[in-house]
């Protein structure tokens, strides 16, 4: 990952310093090797949602290689001309759309240009070696050699895809470089995703591996990293010995959004838990690596995984939404059996067994339609020992919790106690509260563009390595394979804060989850 460190000074609000120009600008940041990239299923909606308008952003920061080519592969017929009026409708759309995930609000015409030239589109069926034909006399053209595969297909397409890729030769790197970028999921068990690793790698090396996991594209993610090692305050407290437990949160008001297919299959234990919530406790519960160096970070968080004990049934608890304030249940939704057992909603709590945190619980949640949108990390320090002040007693008092902001509002706060103003020594909560727009300028930005500028550098940072896949699956799967044990599923109303046995989860512990609607 590339550290370019920056003097915003503390002696001034940001707003000031923005307004002396000490801000850090893009200047540091290099363009791009040149490169082809291929995206496998360029009419999908990855592609059109968050894809193109990540590459129109990287071109709005000149930070794109002028012999940029992207080759959209997809079976059905269409034009060039076609496809790119089709991405640029889009990409206006989300401009238009407020709540959407490109956080523009106006678009140039002049990038946009840039990049509409360069998109190249190529009907063709992902398991018809005449496509891999094509493909390969198009990429033989370019004088530099680079390219990127971008799976943005199903996860059925993954093997046939990377096979044909590498029978093909396209996987060789004789003078440039070869990279394939796989999307989630990967795997729907460790059983599955040693295959999927054994059989990706037996057409490429694991350094032309890049395994997409979207919350590590997160700026408030990467932060954690940050606020964790640049920063003597937090490193020394960060520990068995002071902090009591971490709650990481991912709680989402949307349901399966015409998704009822693919999630029936899929359920909310496998969508989120060992891949994006594993991330969130990775940034937050590793090691101190040497270097930002990907194997140094990489090699830390595998070290993090193996150290988690596997999750037991007695652990967890699975919710499904039923109709509620929020809308219908789960089972009426599009595409769902009317008896699904799947789960929409996850809590577990998870024991890291190495020397850090021998004893901290983590406690996880996520879920669909619930209460609000939030993805927080919320780290809570231990009580002080004694009963010092007369008028409140220790348990009384507000424990201190650093809350990691990450989705949807961007910033951290601190919960600590002062003394309520008075003739008294009563002790009072208070909140000290950073919000990043504050302090620094709001990007356009969708969450992919780092993770492809990051694969064009050849920087693997903030991708997940076949080891660190498969750790994360085996600490999950006992739960996932019925004859193992079973985890009943239980209601909730949609729109809440989730089910009642979740409460009950940490009130075994003596403790609470934090309250969604804070
Ligand atoms: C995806 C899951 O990977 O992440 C979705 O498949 C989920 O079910 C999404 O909604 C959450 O991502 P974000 O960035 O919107 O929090």
């Amino acid at each position: 990952m590339p550290t370019d460190s920056n003097s915003v000074s503390s002696g001034h609000s940001g707003r000031e310093a923005r307004a002396q120009g000490a801000l850090p600008t893009q200047a540091a940041k290099r363009p791009a090797p040149p490169c082809t990239i291929v995206i496998f299923g360029a009419g999908g909606d990855l592609t059109r949602r968050l894809l193109i308008p990540a590459l129109y952003h990287l071109a709005h920061e000149a930070l794109l290689d002028d012999s940029l080519r992207i080759i959209g592969v997809s079976h059905g017929e269409r034009e060039t001309a076609t496809w790119r009026d089709e991405l640029f409708e889009s990409l206006q759309q989300s401009v238009a759309d407020k709540s959407s995930e490109a956080h523009t609000d106006k678009l140039d015409r002049k990038p946009w240009d840039w990049l509409a030239q360069r998109l190249q589109y190529q009907a063709g069926e992902f398991e018809d070696d005449a496509t891999y034909a094509q493909l390969k006399q198009q990429i033989d053209e370019d004088q530099h050699g680079n390219v990127i595969f971008y799976l943005a297909v199903g996860a059925q397409f993954f093997k046939p895809i990377v096979e044909r890729l590498g029978k093909a030769g396209l996987l060789e790197q004789n003078g440039g470089f070869r990279r394939l970028i796989v999307e989630k999921p990967f795997g729907s068990d460790l059983a599955s995703a040693r295959e999927l690793n054994a059989h990706i790698l037996r057409f490429a090396r694991e350094s032309q591996v890049y395994r997409i996991d979207h919350f590590l594209g997160k700026d408030t993610v990467q932060s954690i990293l940050a606020v964790r090692f640049a920063n003597a305050m937090f490193e020394p407290i960060w520990r068995r010995e002071y902090i009591d437990s971490v709650q990481i949160t991912a709680a989402e008001t949307l349901g399966v959004e015409g998704r009822g297919q693919f999630y029936e299959r899929t359920g909310a234990l496998r969508d989120m838990v060992p891949n994006h919530l594993f991330q969130l406790l990775a940034v937050v519960a590793l090691e101190a690596p040497n270097s930002f160096d990907a194997e140094a970070v990489r090699g830390k968080k595998v070290e993090l995984f193996e150290a988690i004990e596997p999750l037991m049934p007695d652990d967890v608890v699975l919710g499904q939404y039923e109709a509620g304030p929020a809308g219908t249940a789960y089972r009426d939704e599009p595409n769902v059996a009317p008896d699904s057992a799947t789960e929409t909603y996850v809590a577990a709590r998870l024991r890291i067994d190495n020397w850090r945190w021998a004893g901290v619980p983590f406690y996880l949640r996520t879920g669909k339609r619930l209460a609000t949108r939030r993805t927080e990390i919320a780290v809570q320090l231990k009580r002080v020992p004694f009963l010092l002040f007369r008028d409140t007693p220790v348990e009384a008092l507000t424990p201190n919790v650093l809350t990691l902001r990450i989705d949807p509002s961007h910033g951290t706060s601190f919960d600590f106690n002062v003394k309520v103003p008075g003739p008294t020594m009563l002790i009072g909560a208070a909140r000290s509260s950073f919000d990043y727009g504050d302090f620094f300028p709001q990007r356009p930005n969708v969450g992919y563009e780092t993770l492809l500028y990051d694969c064009m550098l050849g920087d693997a940072t903030l991708f997940q390595r076949a080891d660190s896949i498969e750790a994360s699956w085996a600490a999950v799967d006992r739960i996932l394979h019925p004859q193992r044990g079973t985890v009943p599923v239980h209601g909730y109303a949609a729109g809440s804060a989730g089910p009642a046995e979740a409460d009950a989860l940490l009130a075994r512990d003596g403790r609470a989850w934090r309250p969604l609607d804070e």
